[in-house]
Order: C-alpha cells, then sequence, then structure tokens
C-alpha cells in the first residue's frame, strides 16, 4: 500500500471528453457567429432592450440539452437559490414569465387555504399607468382595480393618493416599481400596514434596484420578477415570484404547479418527502388518495424549464455589472438631455432610491413647439428605437375599457403619461458611441427647429 493517500479521480468517460469539446466548440462558435457585429452611427439600429450575453450563456444552454432533463430540475432549483442569496428572500419560485408570476401573486391570495383570501369584488389599488399583466389578473381573479394616478417624471403611483383610494373592501396593493424607478415603499407598507392590507410588488423591471438600502421586491407579501430579454437579467421567457411566507409559498407553489397539493421534487422517495404521499382523504372514497393528484388550489402549468433556468444562472452572477452599465448610460443620456428640460420633462427618483434604470423615460411638455409623434419619428428614422410607456393609461385600452374599476381621483397625470410619455434605452448593450450618436440625434432634431 502507498504512503501518499492522494487518490486519484477517475479519467474523464467518452461522454465527458465529448462534452468539453462540444462546449469549447460553442465558446469558440460564440466568437465567430455571436461577436463583432460594427456599430455604424445611423445604420446600426439602437435598440431600447436586449440580451446582453456572452459564450457563458450558450455554453450552460447547451449543456443543460446535452442532459436533456427538459422540465423543471437542478438548473431550475440552483437558479432559484442564487437568486434568493441575492435578493435574501426565502423563497424564488421560478416561472414562464413575468405576467405568470402576477396572475401567481394575485392568485395566491385569493385562495381558500388563507383565513382571510381576496374574496370577488374586494379591491386592489394599482396605478393607471401600468402595465397589462398588472392588471389582468386582479380582473381574472374577479377583484375590482381601484385606479391611482402617477406622477409624470417617476411614472410611479403617487402614494399621496392612497388614502383617498381606500374603502371597506380595499384588501390589497398591486404596486409596480415602472422602469425600475423604485416606488416609496415605506410609504406604501406603513399604508398597509395601518390598514391590513396585503402589498405585491410587481419588480419586473426594477431586479437590481433598491429603495433605503434596501432591494425592490423586498417589501412586499409578494414580489414578481420578469427575465425577458429586454430585462435586467434573462432567460428567454422567464419570471418569479418571491416569497418569504412559507404559507403563502406553499399555495403560490401549488398555483403554479397545476393546483396540486403535492410539494415533493422529483427525486423523493417513492412516499414522498412527506412519506404521507398515499395518505389523502378525497370525500366518497375509502381508500386513501394519492398526493400527486390532490388539489387544493384552481391552478395553471407556469414552470420554468432547465434550459431557461442554465441561461440564468450566469446572468445572475452578471447582475452587479449589468446595473452598473445600466446606470452608467442612464446619466450619460440625462446629463446630455438636460439642456432641452424646457421642452423635455427628465426621469426623476425618490431621494431614497438607487433606480437600476430599464429604460430613460421622457415626456414631452404641453407647451413644446412639437408633438412626441414628431420626436419619436426623428428618432426612429435615425436609428434609435423608441417605446411608449406601456399602456399609458390602461383604461384607454381597448381590453380594459369596458372592465368592472374604480377611479380613485382624477387621472390627470396618467393622462398626461399617455400622450407624452415615451422611454429611450439604456440597457448594457448600448456603448458610448451609441450614447453619443443617440445624444447627437436629439441634439440635431432641436437644432433643426432652432430650438438648441
Ligand atoms: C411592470 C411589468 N410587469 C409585468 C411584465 C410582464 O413580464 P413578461 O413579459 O415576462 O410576461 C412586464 C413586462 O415587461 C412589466 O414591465
Amino acid at each position: 500500500m502507498s504512503d501518499n493517500p492522494t487518490r486519484q479521480s477517475p479519467p474523464p468517460s467518452r461522454a465527458d471528453i465529448l462534452r468539453r469539446e462540444i462546449l469549447d466548440k460553442v465558446a469558440e462558435y460564440y466568437q465567430v457567429a455571436h461577436q463583432g457585429e460594427v456599430f455604424v452611427p445611423g445604420e446600426t439600429f439602437i435598440h431600447y432592450g436586449g440580451r446582453v450575453y456572452d459564450e457563458r450563456e450558450l455554453q450552460s444552454a447547451v449543456d443543460a440539452i446535452l442532459e436533456f432533463w427538459l422540465t423543471d430540475g437542478p438548473r431550475v432549483a440552483a437558479f432559484s437559490e442564487a437568486l434568493e442569496a441575492l435578493l435574501g428572500l426565502k423563497h424564488i419560485l421560478t416561472v414562464n414569465s413575468g405576467s405568470s408570476a402576477n396572475l401567481i401573486a394575485m392568485t395566491t391570495l385569493c385562495s381558500r387555504q388563507l383565513e382571510r383570501p381576496l374574496q370577488p369584488g374586494d379591491e386592489v389599488i394599482t396605478p393607471a399607468a401600468t402595465f397589462p399583466t398588472t392588471v389582468a389578473p386582479i380582473v381574472q381573479n374577479r377583484l375590482i382595480p381601484v385606479f391611482v394616478d402617477c406622477m409624470l417624471g417617476t411614472y410611479n403611483l403617487n402614494v399621496a393618493l392612497l388614502e383617498a383610494a381606500l374603502s371597506e373592501k380595499t384588501r390589497a396593493i398591486f404596486v409596480p416599481h415602472i422602469l425600475g424607478n423604485p416606488v416609496e415603499m415605506d410609504a406604501v407598507m406603513a399604508f398597509a400596514q395601518a390598514h391590513d392590507l396585503y402589498v405585491i410588488e410587481d419588480t419586473c423591471d426594477a431586479l437590481g434596484s433598491q429603495y433605503d438600502g434596501r432591494y425592490c421586491g423586498t417589501f412586499g407579501h409578494l414580489t414578481t420578477f420578469s427575465f425577458y430579454p429586454a430585462h435586467h437579467i434573462t432567460t428567454g421567457e422567464g419570471g418569479a415570484v418571491g416569497i418569504n411566507d412559507p404559507h403563502l409559498y406553499r399555495i403560490a407553489h401549488s398555483v403554479r404547479d397545476w393546483g396540486r397539493d403535492c410539494w415533493c421534487d422529483h427525486t423523493s422517495p417513492r412516499e414522498g418527502e412527506c412519506r404521507q404521499r398515499f395518505d389523502w382523504e378525497i370525500p366518497g372514497l375509502e381508500e386513501p388518495y394519492d398526493h400527486r393528484y390532490y388539489y387544493t388550489e384552481i391552478g395553471y402549468n407556469l414552470k420554468m424549464t432547465e434550459v431557461q433556468a442554465s441561461i440564468g444562472l450566469p446572468q445572475v452572477d452578471k447582475l452587479p455589472a449589468l446595473v452598473a452599465a445600466r446606470q452608467h448610460n442612464f446619466q450619460v443620456l440625462y446629463a446630455g438631455l438636460k439642456p432641452y428640460e424646457e421642452y423635455l420633462v427628465l426621469p426623476a427618483w425618490h431621494i431614497k432610491a438607487d433606480p437600476a434604470w430599464f429604460a430613460f423615460t421622457l415626456a414631452v411638455r404641453e407647451q413644446a413647439p412639437f408633438t412626441r409623434h414628431d420626436l419619436n419619428d426623428f428618432l426612429q428614422q435615425h436609428k434609435v428605437e423608441t417605446r411608449y410607456l406601456f399602456a399609458g393609461n390602461i383604461l384607454n385600452q381597448p381590453a380594459y375599457r369596458h372592465i368592472a374599476h374604480r377611479i380613485a381621483t382624477p387621472l390627470t397625470e396618467t393622462d398626461r403619461v399617455l400622450k407624452s410619455a415615451f422611454f429611450i434605452g439604456v440597457y448594457p448593450g448600448i456603448d458610448d458611441a451609441q450614447l453619443k450618436y443617440m445624444l447627437y440625434v436629439f441634439d440635431t432634431f432641436f437644432r433643426e427647429r432652432g430650438l438648441a
């Protein structure tokens, strides 16, 4: 017997060797096929958002394909854990989109398993300047959205109007951090506590944004994230619900997974982690029933897949750098557009907010001698992508004109958003040369009209 206790690792298998070769080739492929688009001012389109990735995301996705687990598996678990650690949330429930996350969050609060579930006809306070799938789950759960006005500049719900929106039926606040700009969550939570309301934070646009030194998404009872490519990190399609409370987590998990009560993972023993898998009573049946087919919620199947999570994993590591790039781009645009404040409302944020900006939002002032359309048309013609601020006023959208709702206070600012707001990109795919060109296009627009 040798004196040296060092054990030699077994030689790599043929499969391991092939896998390594494939992943090396993928890195090479990335360099050849995904790199090297040279920015040509006036010719290259400057998108407002998009995937930001390198060979690691490609390798990770191919690796997941080689393993071919496909459905929710170890990579999904690792991705959830990485986000839990980052945000300091107890549970991250991964899903297939931010819209699904919103649906699950709202549906969870309507569960019969809660002591005081939200009931049809109960009211949920939310801003009218919003993304449609923040309002859709309120309507889908037969609840009544109560719309409050926003503030031009921050584009967030005006917390000073919460009191006016309150009624005996108010049970929850669904609050989006619009375009990465943190809402005053201390005020929202104090109001919610005073009136025993649930709070859902729609953090789909605001992963990495902070308010008062805390991540957005860590204040409310439930929070939602989107990993669509324009967002801070991407999994292609994808999203998550963040939850601290274990009971709410169990319900949300069930709503995501067909409504079934069983929470065991794929690798759990035959009798389940609870050791009671075949021990469930169903009325009208003398024998016990299988927990895997025991439904305590009216649910969906909204799960994330391994390939999605495999792309998300390297993205989580990159989040600080991605946020820093967004903040840098925002600052450059802010400084460059400051001279046009007479005509454009520049973004505003709360003193306690540290936004991980989703985009750079502007509103054309009423007295400006040009319209939003004029400016957007000019920008688009010069290859700078613009977008309007989501639904503007959701009540003006065809699908939402006829929904049961209540308007708490006049939606004056929201209507200004509808008429005059738009955004341009700050995502990390925009570099300094592109920022310079974007500002040059603005300068040209103003110069041509004798306004600069
Ligand atoms: C505020 C807000 N909520 C929800 C969503 C929906 O996310 P997803 O596109 O992943 O469904 C978005 C999408 O960008 C959003 O901006």
